[in-house]
């Protein structure tokens, strides 16, 4: 008798709460930071040891491994209905520099928790199972986040995230080369059941309302920019006052205007300058170039559109007053996303059938699931994390609310998969 309902058979087993711990801590040993934190950017040495451990981890637990042309990698349990589409969950390996344990490699290891439990159990499901490593979810290193698993839905074009480069010109297809990641594999353009992510929620509403599980309804839209200042080069004890044309400080000037728009929209935007490029970064010299990275959020695209809109204009007006040029590069613009309501709902019933409290909850991180919601049905599991601290070192959760979720992710993928008793 097979379970096909979308809330998992009655009497399923329970996860592994310390094996996945276990496992996330020895994750969290490869690019461990003095802080207490992970920091391995994507498709570095320290990317290539962690997916080396994951696909051994995989390989010890029976599953097949496939890489595609983008790095990413597919671990998949055997289902008994071969021609059946995948159940699919996973998450990301690659870190801020100095992020947290939890932030992408908890999707990525609950997967594999799923796995080792139905392997204990001797569970076999009709549809196979794949946990999958999406490449460069934080886009730190090459510039745009979330690229592989936008290619895998069909967003972005495969030669586009290849040229990828980073800030030493290394592109992301030489890279994966060199880790040897460049997969064979097409990076997707094939049917996937679902696509089910189990995440920390990177905010402080469950641990506030003591709820381990979170039902996520979907992610606000967000929009990069890369915003370039042009000015002149001069010399710090010689050219006079009213003479400069200061780059760093006309940028200086837009990032605190651009900080003024998000509060004169408020509650809503979330606007943030995190990284800032300086020519030629000499302290003794007028920078004749800067240029500064814009990452803005909000839950409505229209009032997005008038956030930028806003933004524009302020840093065109300080370039006009101090004679500086200025470009306003947009670098990405992810719609606000909704997940699909059969996923919502399998998600919401597990945790009730598993009697754990839970609330719908709306994301304010973007997402791999985000993107590959536009091609499968794709549905988000959070559970807390400590103060709702991430992208920081302290990054921190609860073993139980991690088992919790991980219950919750087994669950709705039987449901899914279909288990044959
Ligand atoms: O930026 C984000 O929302 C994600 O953590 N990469
Ligand atoms: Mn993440
Ligand atoms: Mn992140």
């Amino acid at each position: 008798m097979t379970h096909s309902g979308n809330s998992g058979p009655t009497d399923q087993p329970k996860v592994d709460g310390e094996r996945l711990w276990a496992s996330l801590m020895d994750m969290g040993r490869v690019g461990a930071t003095p802080g207490g934190g992970s920091g391995r950017l994507a498709l570095t040495d320290l990317d290539r040891e962690a997916r080396d451990l994951f696909v051994d981890w995989c390989r010890g637990a029976g599953c097949a491994v496939r890489i595609d042309r983008m790095g990413n990698i597919f671990a998949r349990r055997a289902g008994a209905g071969k021609a059946r589409s995948p159940a699919m969950t996973g998450g990301h390996l690659d870190t801020q520099p100095l992020g947290g344990r939890f932030d992408g490699v908890y999707g990525v290891l609950a997967g594999l928790e799923v796995v080792r439990t139905l392997n204990d159990a001797g569970i076999e499901t009709e549809a196979p199972i794949d946990v999958v490593v999406w490449t460069d979810e934080e886009g730190v290193r090459f510039g745009s986040g979330m690229i592989a698993s936008g290619i895998f839905a069909g967003i972005y074009d495969l030669d586009h995230g290849l040229a990828c480069a980073d800030a030493d010109g290394k592109t992301m297809g030489e890279e994966l080369e060199r880790i040897g990641y460049a997969g064979s594999e097409p990076v997707g353009g094939y049917p996937v059941d679902a696509f089910i992510e189990a995440h920390i929620e990177q905010g402080p509403v469950l641990e506030s309302e003591g709820k381990p599980i979170g039902v996520v309804l979907g992610a606000q839209g967000q929009r990069c920019f890369r915003v370039t200042v042009e000015g002149e080069e001069g010399h710090a004890g010689t050219l006079p006052m009213k003479r400069r044309r200061d780059a760093l400080l006309g940028a200086a000037r837009m990032i605190d205007a651009v900080n003024r728009v998000a509060f004169s929209h408020q509650p809503h935007p979330m606007i943030t300058v995190g990284a800032v490029w300086v020519r030629p970064n000499s302290r003794n010299t007028i920078s004749g170039r800067t240029e500064f990275a814009i990452d803005a959020r909000h839950p409505d695209d229209d009032l997005l559109a008038t956030v930028d809109d806003d933004m524009r204009r302020a840093c065109g007006e300080i370039a006009r007053e101090a004679g500086l040029g200025v470009d306003f590069e947009q670098t990405s613009d992810r719609q606000t996303v909704t997940f699909e309501k059969s996923c919502i709902t399998a998600i919401r019933e597990a945790a009730e059938a598993l009697s754990l409290p839970h609330r719908d909850i709306y994301s304010g991180a973007g997402h791999d699931a985000c993107n590959i919601s536009a091609c499968t049905p794709t549905g988000m599991i959070f559970v807390p994390c400590e103060k709702g601290i991430s992208h920081n070192e302290k990054e921190n959760a609860r073993p139980e609310d991690l088992a919790a979720g991980c219950d919750v992710l087994l669950r709705v993928l039987l449901g899914r998969a279909g288990a044959r008793e």
